[in-house]
């Protein structure tokens, strides 16, 4: 049976990330927001996961950074999300924890996307391309008439 779901076919075969975005606990009196957008996924038992990085936002005059490996897919309606769950790193004398799940999968920027045959291109025609490469002309042409006018 062929893929027609996008999201379910990105998930077979393409590379995908998430985002996500959250607040840490309260320690210290104090939390802190963050986001980010994972890595694409990496293979393990059970499915997929991926890696993620970011540092939070400023809170009391620091910040703190977050890392580490989310959680395998888990299904949802239109897709699948993963769980984030760590603990931030000591900075200032504390760290905080968090635990958030990400959004739904989205294709990564700058993918080489296959080449469109519309009902435009040389290819889907079934022509050959032209073997000659197009004529160059730079100042040449520019030089030769600014020749002539004098
Ligand atoms: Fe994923
Ligand atoms: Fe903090």
């Amino acid at each position: 049976m062929e893929e027609k779901n996008d999201v379910r076919a990105r998930e077979a075969g393409g590379q995908h990330v998430h985002d996500y975005f959250g607040r840490t606990s309260v320690d210290r009196g104090h939390f802190h927001t963050f986001t980010g957008s994972t890595n694409v996924q990496t293979v393990v038992a059970g499915g997929h996961a991926h890696e993620y990085a970011n540092v939070t936002r400023v809170a009391e005059n620091h910040v703190h950074r977050m890392s580490g490996i989310s959680s395998v897919q888990m299904p949802v309606m239109l897709g699948h999300v993963h769980r984030l769950q760590g603990t931030t790193t000591v900075d200032d004398n504390h760290s905080h924890t968090y635990d958030v799940y990400t959004g739904l999968p989205r294709a990564p920027r700058n993918v080489r996307r296959g080449r469109f045959f519309g009902p435009f291109s040389a290819k889907a025609e079934g022509a050959e391309a032209p073997k000659e490469p197009r004529p160059r002309r730079r100042l040449r042409a520019k030089k030769a008439e600014a020749d002539e006018k004098p």
